[in-house]
């Protein structure tokens, strides 16, 4: 069996309103192995939760897919009826923690009555079955039982994001997709979410995508990193070889911008401000390394290495001419 679970290929997705299309993804590639952690990492604004929904099925008008592909184990998901997609993938082989999730919880149901109400929709009734799969779950996020009669509001923040979690390892996902799992919450508890995600993926197995707009985040679980900019890849590969020697100067940028206990906070630089414009490299009017050609012409995903780069400093082709 091949390790590759998921590809995806050219992905671009719009938005359109009042007659303008708004390209919230362009042209993303990416493939995650079985057993892998991913960080996706970018700003407010970069696609993120987009990329999310899209692997999920679940761009709503006005947003649409207009191009790509995403196989899952080979097979092209965006291609599979929608009704078959909601009863083989959702849950059972891909789940999604959505962005503040922890509000997304019903008020009036307690903890158990979400569980029942999720593997009822997917056919599994008996309910015996289900409190002891939800009891195995809410085990495996470090939860007592006792959770599951509780009600919401009687939970904190980290024990609400947990539940969630639970919920999604309730059907043996193989793929989690976490949306922000760590904003809400303060320092301490983030850490214990991302040792809870780091465990699913040790004990289960769980192949895991972490979105996230910190990279200081994305550095301490994530194997392999893809850093998103308005839409675009700018950078995909292994975090310890992107952590060392970042190649995009955004991705240099983000860097450079984290405050760290290692680092000396004087010589932190904030990457400056600036527009997206309408043509060129998306980057480069934030760009330090900025020349013509960026402004004139989209950079392509070149290859550097292991690692994949879009900015015309790694196109070897124009290095040769120039
Ligand atoms: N439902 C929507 N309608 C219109 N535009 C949207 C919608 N959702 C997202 N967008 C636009 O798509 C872009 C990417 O948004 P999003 O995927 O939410 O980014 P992120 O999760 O990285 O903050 C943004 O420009 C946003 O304004
Ligand atoms: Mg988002």
């Amino acid at each position: 069996m091949t390790r590759l679970l998921l590809k995806v290929q050219d992905l671009s997705v719009a938005y359109f309103i009042h007659k303008q299309e708004i390209v919230a993804l362009k042209d993303v590639s990416f493939e995650i192995e079985r057993g892998e952690i991913l960080g996706i990492i970018g700003e407010s604004g970069s696609g993120k939760t987009t990329l999310a929904k899209a692997i999920i099925r679940s761009i709503k008008p006005p947003g649409k897919i207009t191009k790509g592909k995403i196989l899952y184990e080979g097979e092209d998901i965006l291609s599979v009826d929608i009704k078959r997609f909601k009863r083989e993938y959702l849950w059972k082989k891909i789940s999604y923690v959505p962005q503040a999730s922890q509000n997304s919880l019903n008020g009036v149901m307690r903890i158990i009555d979400h569980f029942y109400d999720t593997a009822i929709s997917h056919g599994i009734t008996d309910r015996n079955t289900i409190y002891d799969k939800a009891k195995e779950a809410v085990k495996m996020v470090s939860l007592d039982e006792r959770v599951l009669s509780s009600y919401p509001h009687e939970l904190s923040g980290g024990m609400k994001q947990r539940v969630l979690i639970a919920l999604s390892l309730l059907l043996d996902p193989e793929l989690i997709i976490l949306d922000e799992p760590t904003s809400a919450l303060d320092v301490a508890t983030q850490k214990s979410i991302l040792d809870l995600v780091m465990k699913i993926n040790k004990e289960l197995g769980t192949t895991i995508i972490l979105i996230t707009h910190d990279i200081g985040v994305a550095n301490y679980i994530a194997k392999k990193m893809l850093v998103l900019y308005a839409g675009q890849v700018m950078e995909f590969g292994n975090t310890e070889e992107i952590m060392n020697n970042p190649l995009h100067p955004y991705t240099q940028g983000l860097i450079n911008s984290v405050p760290s206990i290692y680092k000396d906070v004087s010589k932190l630089k904030p990457i400056s401000e600036g527009e997206i414009p309408l043509k060129g490299c998306p980057f480069h009017t934030r760009c330090s390394y900025v020349s013509e050609i960026c402004k004139m012409e989209e950079p392509g995903l070149y290859t550097a290495n292991t690692r994949l780069v879009r900015c015309f400093l790694y196109d070897k082709a124009r290095k040769n001419i120039s």
